[in-house]
């Protein structure tokens, strides 16, 4: 009997894993990544095609949040399957054209990759045949300073990513990393963040007696206060 689930011919990219490297064009010249992006986060993220509707609100969106991401230490990077010309030539008309939601006069700083082999959507996973063999879905990575994936997340076709969730990924990330906490669902700063589970019965009977800062549902859900101001100051650049 075949198996119901092909093995694909690459290993994709994994969470926890380093974010695979290579070499590329793009509309700010070339980019070796994600040795250049060292020390900085960075969203890497592809979109189908230029000159498409969605992709067009989605450009503008993403770059008219660019300063508030880079004030989180988060670059972007793009992707399409399209040319260097083609590139240039939407974004020239995003902004001198595009007029959306009140963004008007957008211009696109961060780098969009020129990748008409394909070979950097298929290495990241981005070319879903079931969607669209010749355009590559709308794809997030979030990797860190250290060039590790931290987050992967797909749209199909059809839907346009939400920027604001994607700001908080990033900094419910750094949050996470900063305060040795996870961020329960929802999260946003300010909010109760969650103290990691005790590893013995020991600790937890501990945590239980000992709730201190801390609010106990039962041993294993236990959240405390971490204020907003302590998260901004300490994830976003002055
Ligand atoms: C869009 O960005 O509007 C789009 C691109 C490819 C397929 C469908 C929609």
């Amino acid at each position: 009997m075949e198996p119901s689930i092909q093995p694909s011919a690459v290993m994709l990219p994994r969470i926890g894993e380093k974010a695979p490297a290579f070499k590329v064009v793009t509309t700010q010249g070339e980019i070796d990544f994600p040795k250049q992006y060292e020390g900085s986060w960075v969203i890497l993220f592809s979109h189908p095609a230029d000159f498409t509707p969605v992709c067009t609100s989605e450009f503008m969106t993403f770059a008219s949040m660019e300063d508030q991401f880079a004030k989180a230490n988060c670059k972007l990077v793009g992707l399409s399957v399209d040319g260097l010309y083609s590139h240039i030539a939407w974004l020239r008309t995003i902004k001198e054209k595009i007029e959306y939601k009140g963004m008007k006069n957008v211009e696109v700083k961060f780098p969009l990759i020129e990748d008409i082999t394909m070979e950097v959507a298929k290495r990241y996973g981005m070319i879903q045949p079931g969607e669209s063999s010749t355009k590559a879905v709308r794809a997030v990575f979030v990797i860190d300073p250290k060039g590790v994936i931290r987050t992967i997340i797909y749209y199909p076709l059809s839907l346009g990513r939400n920027f604001d969730e994607l700001y908080r990924v990033i900094l419910a990330l750094q949050t996470a990393d900063a305060f040795s906490v996870a961020t329960p669902a929802d999260w946003r700063p300010g909010d109760d963040v969650i103290v990691p589970t005790a590893g013995s019965c020991g600790v937890a009977k501990e945590r239980m007696d000992n709730k201190k800062d801390m609010t106990c549902y039962d041993w294993f859900f236990c959240t405390k206060k971490l204020p907003k101001e302590t998260v901004l100051s300490t994830v976003l650049k002055k």
